[in-house]
């Protein structure tokens, strides 16, 4: 292999972080811009335009890696270097992104070790993007050579504000070079193989390892592959991404002039336990891609947004990637209305971002994402999308004063990615309750009632928390154990969901009447996970009202607590859902079921009167599909309904994007919204 160089020389010069960044230059607004697809005539219009539209920031670079280095060790960056004058000249800040997610074709052909290999063996190819190897040395090294050129070359110039390493990282590989690092990272964790054989449980099916060699990867296997080593390969997965990541992070903080350092997270993505990741980055960024056709999406954008929120541990996050009208990857592609792009990024704003970016500026040509929307469609400037860009720039500019602020939550929602890749193992009781679905559902009620909801890990402060839900916490170690039950134990309110601790780290099962640690506070105990069948099961409840129960149901029994609602038919008296109050005065639900969603709301409002937590607004409920979010001293009010809404509000208040004032009452147009601040009448 060629020498390359992977270090960069030190320098030393004020912290910029992200707080300062967004101090000078307010909200950030801008865009992925990938000016590769274009000429030099058009990078000039394009930084004229961006700067009439408001983009203070732009990542560049993100899919630059072939034009950077056109054979290994030969950069070519002064086109790019040109790019960043441009855009320094036009004012325009820039986040330097890294390009290993899309290596360049000579790489896979001269190493084709460096390409990912899927269970079955097949060896990705390339001609697409993301088809790298995260454990390939060969690839690993190369991507630091390319990381460390941009340093070296660019880490002063002045546009650059921020760095973005790769992109998305979600890759997954199952070939041997994975396998070698997996028995590494496993020998990490367990120190010896009886004690990885104890935690695999492998004398079941005569799994025994008696050599760190012989473990590998889950692969293409005749049947049902040992759990708890595909959970451990998970985890691995999400560690060697993060050290992919934290090397060249590094290599960039070393040599560059204290720029913050990230890359965009995806939401809840399957891959990444972004609870490892988060102090890692030294700003949360995320990407988000709001499907416009789906009536749920503003509540399940929002729930994304308090997860970033949550993994920032409540400190300004940032919006780095949206859609700003059509995608071209669902196969049915509706664009949004102006007031949904709108919608969308002030929805981010309100909870908690300190910027709105999209992907990406100019809309491509050619490749597989030109039909994907962008702030300057093919049809150009003169169009309804990016008279909206234009406008959506210009009042953001009028939120200024968020910059910084907080969104302060008195409920957190529990959420644990080993424990959604342990509970949707194949072979439980059922595929049909799924994690995600689970948490929408008691979120809802409180995005509906305005209340504000920090995203939290299990073993995370829960200090200031006076209700705590964890819809469907399958995994839970002790110490967890031990943080949520003191919850109830300082007079807090907990809410279990259906099937939540019924496993160990290891996913082993924990034996006896479940859930085993929480049963003396939820008052009943359970023998049996009991999915119903798809007429559903009946259940009685005289506070909630009777009602159907769908999916799943548990065999509990009522010890010292109440059942809230009990079932009937096949499980004819087992407690549904069960609640006891404790001598702290704290108190804990175990819902064994999954109720309509208007029953869960009801669950959940008691919950929450419970715990004396009550809306942005006040205790009513909002009008239907309106939002509710004080972020600092701005309220923000959006409406995704496509008819207006009227919203009491008691006092005079300024809306701070049209300057309009009301008086007890706001008006809100069709998916409209306003921020407000208060105002001495
Ligand atoms: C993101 C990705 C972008 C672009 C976008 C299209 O996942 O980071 O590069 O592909 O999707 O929606």
């Amino acid at each position: 292999m060629d020498q390359i160089p992977t270090h960069v020389t030190p320098r030393v010069e004020p912290t910029r972080g992200f707080g300062s960044l967004t101090s000078e230059l307010g909200l950030l607004y801008g865009c992925d811009y990938n000016p590769e697809q274009w000429s030099r005539e058009v990078w000039v219009e394009d930084v004229a335009l961006m700067r009439a539209a408001g983009v203070n920031l732009v990542t560049v670079g993100v899919f630059s890696w072939a034009l950077l280095e056109p054979q290994p060790g030969e950069f070519d960056m002064d086109w790019l270097g040109d790019v960043l004058d441009l855009l320094h000249a036009g004012g325009i800040a820039v986040d330097l992104a890294t390009p290993s997610a899309s290596p360049p074709a000579w790489m896979g052909v001269r190493w084709p070790e460096t390409r990912a290999v899927t269970a079955d063996g097949v060896r990705l190819s390339h001609g697409s993007r993301n088809h790298f190897c995260p454990s390939s040395s060969v690839y690993r090294e190369r991507s630091l050579a390319i990381a460390g050129a941009l340093v070296d070359r660019f880490a002063s110039h002045p546009a650059v504000r921020m760095w973005h390493i790769g992109n998305e990282f979600g890759q997954v590989c199952h070939c041997d070079q994975c396998g070698a690092a997996f028995q590494t990272w496993l020998r990490a964790r367990y120190g010896t193989l009886d004690e990885l054989n104890r935690a695999w449980g492998t004398t079941f099916w005569s799994q025994c390892y008696f050599d760190w060699t012989e473990i590998i990867p889950p692969r293409a296997a005749p049947y049902l592959v040992n759990p708890t080593q595909t959970l451990d390969f998970r985890r691995f997965t999400s560690d060697q991404l993060l050290a992919m990541y934290t090397e060249q992070r590094d290599l960039v903080r070393t040599g560059s002039s204290g720029a913050c350092v990230t890359t965009n997270f995806m939401g809840f993505h399957h891959l990444n336990d972004y609870w490892r990741w988060a102090s890692e980055v030294d700003v949360i960024a995320d990407d988000t891609y709001g499907d416009p056709a789906d009536s749920d999406s503003p509540v399940r954008q929002a729930l994304a947004h308090d997860l970033m929120r949550g993994l920032a541990g409540g400190a300004p996050w940032l919006l780095m990637e949206q859609a700003v009208s059509a995608v071209p990857w669902r196969g049915h592609n509706l664009p949004k209305t102006p007031g949904q792009t709108r919608l969308d990024s002030l929805r981010a704003i309100a909870r908690g971002a300190d910027g709105s970016c999209f992907f990406q500026w100019r809309q491509s040509a050619f490749g597989s994402e030109r039909f994907h929307s962008a702030l300057v469609p093919h049809a150009g400037p003169d169009t309804r999308l990016h008279r909206t860009v234009r406008a959506h720039g210009a009042e953001l500019r009028r939120l200024d004063r968020v910059v910084g602020a907080r969104v302060a939550a008195r409920v957190a929602l529990v959420f644990d990615w080993s424990s959604w890749w342990a509970a949707e193992e194949p072979a439980g009781p059922s595929t049909r309750l799924r994690v995600m679905d689970q948490m929408i559902a008691y979120y809802r009620p409180l995005w509906r009632a305005g209340i504000a909801v920090d995203i939290v890990s299990p073993g995370g402060d829960l200090a200031g928390y006076d209700l705590v839900v964890a819809p469907q916490l399958f995994l839970v170690d002790d110490p967890d154990a031990r943080n949520l039950r003191g919850v109830v134990e300082r007079g807090g309110v907990l809410v279990l969901g259906p099937f939540s601790g019924v496993a160990d780290a290891d996913a082993h099962i924990r034996l006896g009447r479940f859930p085993v640690q929480f049963a003396d506070l939820v008052g009943g105990s359970g023998e049996e996970y009991c999915p119903l069948p798809d007429a559903g099961l009946r259940v009685r409840s005289a506070e909630l009202g009777d009602f159907t129960a769908t999916v799943w149901g548990e065999r509990l029994r009522l010890d010292d607590g109440e059942a809230v609602a009990t079932f009937t038919g096949d499980l004819d008296g087992s407690p549904a859902v069960l609640r006891r109050r404790a001598a702290s005065g704290g108190e804990a639900w175990y819902v064994g079921t999954v109720p309509p969603q208007s029953v869960l709301d009801a669950i959940m409002g008691r919950a929450a009167a419970s715990a004396g937590v009550v809306g942005t607004l006040g205790p009513g409920p909002l009008p239907d599909d309106v939002e509710a979010v004080q972020r600092g001293d701005v309220l923000f009010l959006l409406n995704a309904a496509d008819e207006e809404r009227v919203v009491a509000l008691p006092g005079v208040h300024r809306d701070l994007l049209t300057a309009v004032r009301y008086n007890g009452a706001v008006l809100l147009g069709p998916q409209d919204a306003v921020a407000l601040v208060a105002e001495t009448a």
